[in-house]
């Protein structure tokens, strides 16, 4: 099964919103393969750079539409700021492998219980 496929459960249909979450996907579902330090730090920074462009283009989007949940997503995009920038403060271990699975989980349960619901309601409201 290729990578796109084990993705497919995951898209919201937000072409720009889409593209993001399968790069961070992708990147963090490869992270446990890759043996050299420098080459996974780089893949955690652009993890990180990622999150970023898509958790700035969601909040903006949520902002515009007065997203009725708007407190409870970014509260959740917060709460993986703090891990992600924990991961990056601290020294590529055997351990990061571990963490960097559990962050790939914690991706995948805010794409299903937040993304997966901002984007519908966006394109609901686009029709009225
Ligand atoms: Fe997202
Ligand atoms: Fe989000």
């Amino acid at each position: 099964m290729s990578l796109i496929e084990k993705f497919g459960h995951y898209r919201t249909g937000h072409i720009e919103v889409d593209a993001a979450h399968f790069e961070m996907f992708a990147l963090l579902y490869l992270a446990k393969y890759i043996k050299n330090k420098q080459i996974l730090k780089e893949l955690i920074a652009t993890f990180k750079d990622l999150w970023k462009v898509d958790t700035d283009l969601e909040e903006k989007l949520m902002q515009e539409m007065s997203y009725p949940y708007m407190a409870h997503h970014i509260n959740d995009h917060a709460k993986m700021n703090l891990r992600i920038n924990h991961i990056i403060s601290r020294p590529i271990t055997t351990d990061t492998y571990y963490v960097l699975m559990d962050l790939l989980n914690e991706l995948l349960i805010h794409f299903e219980a937040h993304d997966k619901k901002l984007i519908p309601f966006l394109e609901a409201l686009k029709t009225k």
